[in-house]
């Protein structure tokens, strides 16, 4: 791992956490290892390494733009949610041939923007379709597309990251397939190439990957057999990530690829992931300083100068977050909420954890903020977004500025 304790202290490859610390001027600050972030997009390319498939990195896990361009020169393909997002992925040189354009609510601009670009694009509903043939005729290109399947396989995850079932609100009606399949046949603007689907996130057993492959398969010959010539079937993402340090053996890249290849195999289709959390959720650190230790009634807290704005995954998911000290601190182990200055009682980054009391100034890290922690930051409380660094072969670099309050001002034309 590119982040491990010595002596007490946390590193981040060779350079102490807390050198850093001392060095840089903001707080709190993302810390990033650039190796770890290789050593995740390598484990997925090994995987496919024998087989016909493209690697779309979901960028609305982490957009900064040096990881970006790190992934496009890796050789990683981008799966996008938004036209701003296509815009960032082209300003990284990723090939928009390759990337895949996802949404329940996709704008027109945003469609003929995909379109000029030949993004391939997944159609989400009746209404969608019917906007990618308005956009592809406004732009005079003909779309390339692929049909967004609701496959029904409950993932088992926290309901806000579930998004293949049949409830949610991604994809399309099964039952009316044949009606999209007549829509697409009658038009000279659409080019079906393939079926899409993603069941959600933080997926921690490969048989719900080996289920949709299956499915999907069927709906891939049921495709074939009315003429259409696919060639993409897309499983998308979701493999979850240790964020429990207990020990728990998680399904690899590799684990998952293992799982599906007998079904991929004579179908003479390229597959396509599109994995977020398992390239770079754990390639970094949220690096927070303490303010002050405080007990109120039978609770005590550590308060700590980052938040819910800059790391909302806790309040919002309740997720857990790993947290440690990044240096040695004497005393006995103590239950604390770890929470932050934002005027909000749900404003924690953990609940009922177990530290040393820490005295003031001391650095605490989140561990695992690589994805869905940067790009869900917000200005709460009139906060700004956070900075973001990285190690690049025992180099630390700055590879995202501090938003400043001046910026903020600047919004507004009085
Ligand atoms: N493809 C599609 C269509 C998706 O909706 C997502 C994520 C991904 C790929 C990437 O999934 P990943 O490999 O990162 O699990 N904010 C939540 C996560 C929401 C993910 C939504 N979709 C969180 O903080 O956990």
């Amino acid at each position: 791992m590119s982040f491990y304790f010595q002596d007490g202290y946390l590193y981040c490859e060779q350079l102490k956490v807390k050198d850093i610390q001392a060095q840089i001027p903001e707080s709190p600050f993302y810390l990033y290892s650039k190796q770890q972030i290789t050593k995740n997009y390598s484990a997925y390319s090994e995987a496919i390494e024998d087989i016909n498939a493209i690697i779309g990195y979901a960028i609305k896990a982490n957009n900064n733009l040096a990881i970006l361009k790190h992934l496009q020169e890796l050789g990683s393909s981008a799966v996008l949610v938004s036209g701003n997002e296509l815009r960032i992925a082209l300003k990284a040189n990723f090939n928009p041939e390759r990337t895949i354009l996802n949404g329940n609510g996709k704008t027109i601009d945003e469609l003929m923007y995909a379109i000029q670009n030949q993004v391939l694009i997944n159609i989400d509903s009746k209404f969608d379709l019917q906007h990618i043939q308005r956009a592809a005729n406004e732009v005079g290109k003909r779309a390339n597309v692929l049909i967004r399947i609701n496959p029904d396989i409950d993932p088992q995850v926290h309901p806000y990251v579930s998004t293949g079932i049949k409830n949610s609100k991604f994809g399309i009606q099964n039952k009316e397939l044949d009606w999209f399949l007549d829509f697409i046949k009658s038009s000279s603007l659409l080019n079906l190439v393939g079926v899409h689907c993603h069941l959600g996130s933080t997926i921690e057993q490969t048989q719900v990957f080996y289920d949709a492959t299956v499915l999907m398969s069927e709906f891939v010959k049921i495709i074939r057999s009315q003429g259409f010539e696919l060639q993409y079937l897309n499983i998308g993402g979701g493999l979850g990530i240790d964020y429990h340090k207990q020990g728990e053996i998680l399904p690899t890249p590799l684990d998952l690829i293992n799982s599906i290849r007998e079904v991929l195999d004579n179908q003479h289709i390229s597959l396509i992931i599109e994995p977020g959390r398992s390239i770079v959720g754990n390639t970094s650190i949220l690096v927070n300083r303490v303010i002050g230790v405080k007990t109120n009634g039978n609770k005590s807290f550590v308060v700590v100068d980052g938040s819910m704005s800059e790391l909302i995954r806790p309040s919002l998911y309740n997720a857990y977050h790993h947290i440690d000290l990044i240096e040695p601190c004497e005393g006995e182990l103590k239950k604390f909420d770890v929470v932050g200055p934002v005027c909000e009682s749900a404003d924690f980054l953990a609940k009922d954890c177990y530290l040393t009391s820490p005295s003031e100034e001391m650095g605490l890290a989140v561990w695992d903020a690589g994805a869905y922690c940067h790009v869900m930051s917000s200005n709460y409380n009139l906060r700004m977004r956070p900075p973001e660094y990285w190690v690049d072969e025992n180099q630390l670099i700055q590879i995202r500025k501090k938003e400043c309050i001046e910026d903020y001002l600047n919004l507004f034309n009085i």
